[in-house]
């Protein structure tokens, strides 16, 4: 005899089943085929979702578009949360590198000394084609960083040049723009900034007919390890290697090249920034040497750091990347340990160890909704957070 419940109206059931917990609505889903058909509607899951995901972490996809239902979306944010994943390892290689990723879609970009390589993510599995179905050339030393900008992949290497590459075809232009090494680059707006161990920052254009064309030198007197353009086009910040008694992250003014602001008061010599990235028009975060990720309010007078996370284990942080929201994901220089922090805690929520026992830095890392790819010094990584977990239904 079915059930009494199971003859009430579809709106009356949704509506009672949207006052379950998880756990109770993946328990009753394991009941009968109709059950766990009305216990995985969007319907009974949002405001669960409301809760969870806003209060939440990364968003895996968002809404109706993505196809992904919110059942879904909710089970993956908990994924991330707990640490839930599934690794694997991409891609090897023998000799032990610094590589740089970009993640575009289902394209994965992966510097490997001179070169740029672009991989095809296969889904479901997400595992990759190890045969690059691109391979962009043009440097003759080690690529450092790139950046891409829809059409094209901008990247500076160790033999002090820029290269622009088209994506979807071989042509690239190369320009000398450092007398060392391009350590960092960032491009926005119709110009690149790029940073170098000559200790200058340059700012290119790139409107045509004047690609490459310089339209400011400035002396950092510090080697330059890391930069960012700021989202509203108007300025840029540099990381640098604090060898002075300079601060390492300073803001410069785009349009004229002028320093406009130091952030930061009292730093160590030798804290230098590997990372730096703006969240908003006025805040950012940086990371390096000194071994916190610190959150900068530039609009404060003090230009402060408002808040800081400490690597408990005391290594340098080579990279992070936030999701604008809650969660920060950084690099760490020793046993490959990735960690995820939620920005209201103090200590980092979720750690991995993707080399040990030999050890390596986590030279870059990229995530989106549901995967994270780490760059180290001999392999590619990703952990899958979508990776169906039974343990699900104790939620
Ligand atoms: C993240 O990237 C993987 C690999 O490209 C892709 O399959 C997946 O759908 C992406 N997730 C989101 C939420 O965009
Ligand atoms: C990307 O870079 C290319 C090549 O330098 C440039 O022509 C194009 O305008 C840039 N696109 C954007 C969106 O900035």
């Amino acid at each position: 005899m079915r059930p009494f419940f199971l003859h009430l109206p579809e709106e009356i059931l949704l509506l009672v089943l949207s006052y379950l917990d998880p756990r109770a609505l993946c328990r009753l889903g394991q009941v009968c085929r109709k059950l766990s058909h009305f216990s995985g509607r969007d319907a009974v899951w949002r405001r669960i979702a409301k809760k969870c995901l806003n209060s939440g972490f990364v968003q895996p996809g968002t809404d109706a578009v993505s196809g992904v239902s919110v059942k879904e979306r909710v089970r993956v944010s908990q994924n991330w949360k707990r640490g839930r994943c599934r690794r694997d390892t991409l891609l090897k290689w023998k000799r032990n590198l610094m590589p740089w990723i970009q993640l575009d879609g289902e394209l994965l970009y992966v510097s490997q000394a001179e070169e740029i390589r672009a991989y095809q993510l296969r889904p479901p599995t997400n595992g990759l084609n190890r045969r690059p179905f691109a391979v962009f050339l043009g440097h003759q030393e080690d690529v450092c960083r790139f950046v891409l900008n829809n059409s094209h992949i901008i990247s500076g290497a160790g033999d002090g040049k820029i290269a622009l590459h088209k994506v979807h075809s071989s042509v690239s232009i190369q320009f000398t723009a450092h007398d060392q090494d391009v350590n960092c680059i960032d491009c926005h707006g119709g110009v690149i900034v790029s940073g170098s161990r000559d200790r200058t920052a340059r700012v290119w254009s790139l409107s045509s007919g004047r690609v490459g064309q310089c339209l400011h030198t400035i002396q950092t007197d510090d080697r330059v390890w890391s930069v960012a353009i700021s989202p509203l086009l108007s300025s840029f910040v540099t990381g640098t290697a604090c060898c002075g008694h300079i601060s390492p992250l300073r803001i410069w003014d785009l349009q004229s090249g002028q320093l406009m602001t130091c952030l930061g008061t009292d730093f160590r010599r030798g804290a230098g920034v590997l990372d730096v990235c703006y969240e908003t028009p006025y805040t950012l975060l940086s990371c390096g040497y000194d071994t916190y990720i610190r959150y900068w309010d530039i609009r404060t007078s003090t230009r402060r750091c408002v808040k800081e996370w400490e690597e408990p284990h005391d290594s340098t942080l080579y990279c992070m990347q936030s999701d604008g929201n809650h969660m920060i994901a950084s690099g760490s220089s020793y046993y490959g340990v990735v960690r995820l922090w939620d920005k209201r805690m103090n200590q980092c929520l979720q750690s991995f160890s993707l080399s040990s026992p030999t050890s390596s830095p986590v030279y870059c890392l990229r995530f989106n909704g549901t995967h994270l790819y780490a760059a180290l010094a001999s392999a590619l990584h990703v952990l899958d957070f979508t990776a169906s977990d039974s343990r699900f239904t104790t939620l």
